[in-house]
C-alpha cells in the first residue's frame, strides 16, 4: 500500500518505521522531515500552506492525520486541527476516488467529564474551550469529506524519550491531591502506532474508536509507582486545589471497541510500558539519578 503520514511526528514516525517494515510504501510529511525512519520517504511541507502541498504522492491508498499543535495556543490549534486538515483535504481531491481511507489522530480531550465516570465512543464529547472544539470540527471534517474515515481519540500518549512524568517524580516536584480518586487515561506511543496500523487494515472499521490502555489509573498511583522504582519517596499529598493541572482531569475511557476489533494491546498497562521507558531514562541519568 502507498500511505502519507502527515504530521509525521512521535506515534506518526513508530507508525512509519512499522509499515515500511511491513513492505508498504510510506511518506513522512512534516515541515522539517530530517531524521525521519528509515525508508520512509521525506516530503517537506506545510500543511497550512497549500501551495507547499501541490507534488504530494499519487495513487495513494492510506493517509493518516497525526499533526499535532506544538502549543496550546488557540492559532496552533486551529492550525492544527482545522486548516491543516482542510489544505490536505483540497490538495488530495484529485485523488479522492481512489482513496482507501483516512485517519486522524485526536484526543480524549475532546470529552469534558470530570467526575470519574466511563466513557466511551457513545459518550457526549462536548469540552469546552477552542481544543475540544478545534479537535471536534477537525474530525467533521474529515468524516463528511466522503471517503471513508477514522478517528482514533488517544488518551496521554507515553513512550520512549518521553520522560516528563519520571522527570517530574524524579525532581520531587509531584504531587497527590487528597481528595477523591482522580483517574487518568494512558497510551503507548507504539500501541498508538499499532493500533493505527490495524484500523488501517480492518476490513468493518468504524468511524470512531478511543486509543487508550486496559484500565485508567489515578495520576498518583503512576507517580508513587515511578517513585518506587526509582528508590525515591512517595509524592506528597496536597489539597485538591494545590493539586497541579492534570491532576484535575478525572475521567475513565474505555478502549473496548478497538479490543473488540481484533487488536492487542502491547503495554496494557503503564507497569508494562513504563518499564522499559524507565530503563532508558536510568541510563541517560545514570550519574544523576540520586538526588541531593
Ligand atoms: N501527546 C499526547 O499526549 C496526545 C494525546 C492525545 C492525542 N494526541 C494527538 O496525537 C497525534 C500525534 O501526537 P505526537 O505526539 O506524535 O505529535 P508530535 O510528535 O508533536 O508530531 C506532530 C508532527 O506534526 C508535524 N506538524 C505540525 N504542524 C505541521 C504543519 N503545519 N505542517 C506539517 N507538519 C506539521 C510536526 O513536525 P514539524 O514541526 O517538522 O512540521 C511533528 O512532526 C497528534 O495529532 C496529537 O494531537 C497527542
Amino acid at each position: 500500500m502507498r500511505v502519507l503520514i502527515a504530521g509525521c511526528g512521535y506515534v506518526g514516525s513508530a507508525l512509519a518505521q512499522e509499515l515500511v517494515q511491513a513492505g508498504h510504501t510510506v511518506w513522512g510529511l512534516r515541515r522539517d522531515p530530517q531524521g525521519l525512519p528509515e525508508g520512509v520517504l521525506p516530503m517537506a511541507a506545510d500543511l497550512t500552506r497549500p501551495e507547499t502541498l501541490q507534488d504530494l504522492p499519487a495513487a495513494l491508498d492510506i493517509v493518516v492525520y497525526a499533526a499535532s499543535s506544538g502549543g496550546r495556543k488557540e492559532e496552533n490549534y486551529r492550525a492544527a486541527y482545522v486548516d491543516g486538515v482542510r489544505c490536505l483535504l483540497e490538495a488530495l481531491e484529485p485523488q479522492k476516488t481512489s482513496l482507501k481511507r483516512v485517519l486522524f489522530t485526536s484526543s480524549t480531550s475532546v470529552y469534558a467529564q470530570q467526575d470519574g465516570s466511563w466513557i466511551d465512543e457513545d459518550s457526549p464529547a462536548e469540552a469546552s474551550g477552542f481544543t475540544g472544539a478545534f479537535l471536534r470540527e477537525g474530525e467533521q471534517i474529515l468524516w463528511s469529506w466522503g471517503v471513508p474515515a477514522v478517528v482514533l481519540r488517544l488518551a496521554g500518549i507515553y513512550g520512549p524519550g518521553r520522560f516528563r512524568l519520571i522527570e517530574q517524580v524524579a525532581r520531587g516536584e509531584a504531587r497527590c491531591p487528597a481528595g477523591e480518586a482522580r483517574y487518568s487515561n494512558r497510551i503507548h506511543r507504539d500501541d498508538c502506532a499499532g493500533a493505527l496500523h490495524h484500523l488501517m487494515m480492518l476490513p468493518d472499521v468504524q468511524p470512531l474508536y478511543l486509543g487508550v490502555d486496559a484500565a485508567p489509573v489515578e495520576l498518583c498511583e503512576v507517580q508513587r509507582w515511578l517513585a518506587e522504582q526509582m528508590g525515591f519517596p512517595h509524592p506528597p499529598v496536597v489539597s485538591d486545589d494545590e493539586a497541579p493541572h492534570p491532576l484535575r482531569g478525572n475521567k475513565r475511557c474505555r478502549g473496548a471497541r478497538l479490543l473488540e476489533s481484533g487488536y492487542t494491546l502491547r503495554y496494557p498497562s503503564y507497569q508494562d510500558g513504563y518499564k522499559g521507558i524507565l530503563q532508558e531514562w536510568m541510563q541517560k541519568n545514570a550519574a544523576s539519578v540520586e538526588r541531593g
